[in-house]
Formats: structure tokens, sequence, C-alpha cells
């Protein structure tokens, strides 16, 4: 009997193995998939609201439709999707978001590309894993009309009323603007 159970104990872990990292790889797709739709609906709503109003009105659109499109994507994922940066606008970063964004720095700065830059770890607090995914948002020309050091004065003032904290201005194309951050319970 004793025999019977730690087989049976030693074949679960040897299946628990394949099954987990199985898991991972899933949460790791979706955590992709994500980030994609994310990029995907800001950069429609925001090339929109340019032709449409002008950067005067679209920041108004970043600042509601951008934390809308990321607690949408929350609930449905269940989990928690934001965008943040090294220097932020809106969403200052957590402690492991800074040790990834510094890794993209320094990974771009090596001479990879941005569109390939991303990461991921997971961690276990008690019995709970969470899957943590960030890639990297790189800064384009059209970005530059709100985070580029020749802001207008007068989009300028709109902004620093909006985000008196605001560190995003100062960019030019090409660097690291920030990242998407997802985490997925496992
Ligand atoms: C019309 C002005 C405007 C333009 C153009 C613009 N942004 Fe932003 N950006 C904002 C505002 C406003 C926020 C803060 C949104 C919020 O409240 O969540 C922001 C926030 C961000 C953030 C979140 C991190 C942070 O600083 O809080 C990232 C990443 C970002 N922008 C990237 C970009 C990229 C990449 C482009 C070009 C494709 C771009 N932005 C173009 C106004 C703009």
């Amino acid at each position: 009997m004793r025999k019977t159970i730690s087989l049976l104990l030693g074949l679960s872990s040897l299946l628990a193995l394949p099954l987990s990292a199985n898991d991972e790889a899933v949460k790791l797709n979706e955590a992709k998939e994500i980030a994609k739709s994310f990029g995907g609906q800001l950069k429609g709503e925001l090339e929109a609201a340019m032709k449409a109003g002008g950067p005067m009105s679209a920041v108004e659109v970043c600042k509601q439709r951008a934390p809308a499109i990321a607690q949408e994507l929350s609930a449905k994922h269940q989990g928690d999707v934001h965008r943040t940066s090294l220097k932020p606008r809106a969403t200052p970063p957590q402690a492991w978001e800074v040790a990834m964004l510094e890794q993209f720095n320094a990974r771009l700065a090596k001479g990879e590309e941005i569109t390939s830059i991303d990461a991921y770890e997971v961690v276990k607090e008690g019995d709970k894993s969470t899957l943590r995914y960030m890639k990297a948002v790189g800064t384009m020309p059209v970005c530059l009309t709100c985070h580029g050091s020749q802001v207008s004065p007068e989009l300028q003032a709109k902004i620093s009323s909006l985000y008196p904290n605001d560190q995003a201005t100062g960019y030019s194309a090409g660097q690291i603007r920030g990242a998407f951050s997802i985490q997925l319970p496992m």
C-alpha cells in the first residue's frame, strides 16, 4: 500500500512538471496578446483623436481612454493591465517594473530592436503564482508632440495642469518611452 502511494505521488509530481511549464507558456502567450491588443487600440484612438481635434483634444482622449482600455483588459483577463515608464506621466512604476525598464534600456543600448524587447517572470506568494510581463514601447516621431523636448507652450500648460507631476517630456524618437505591464494570476 505504501509503495502504491509513493508511486502515485511520484507519478503526479512527474506529471505536474510539464503541466506547469505549459501553464506558463499559455499565460505568457495571453500576456503578449493583451499587450498587442492594448497597443493596437491605443494607436487607433490616438490617431483618430489627433486627426479630429489635434493634440489639445487628443491629450484629453489619452487621459480618458488609456486608463479605460487598461481597465477593460484587466477585467476581461482578471489581471492587472496598465502602462508605465521610468519617467511617468500618469502611472509611476513599481520596483519590479523599474528593474525590467532598466534592463530594457540596457538592451536597447546594446543594439536590440525596441519591437523585440520584452521580459517576464513568475513570482510566487504563498500558494499563488503570478506571471509578470512587460513589453517596451518605443518613441515615434508622432509621440514627440506630447512627449518631446519642444512641446508647444499651450499644450505644455494643458499637460501640466492635468498632470502636475509629469516627467514624460524631453524624449527623442527611438528611445524607449515606457512599457505595457501585465500581471496575470496563474
Ligand atoms: C496628444 C498627446 C499625446 C501623444 C501624441 C502621445 N501621448 Fe503618450 N501620453 C499622453 C498622456 C496624456 C498620457 C497619460 C495618460 C493617462 O492618464 O493614463 C500619456 C501616457 C503615455 C504612456 C504611459 C506611461 C506614462 O508616462 O504614464 C506611454 C507609455 C505613452 N504615453 C507612450 C506614447 C507613445 C509611444 C506615443 C506615440 C505613439 C504617445 N505616447 C503619444 C499624451 C500623448
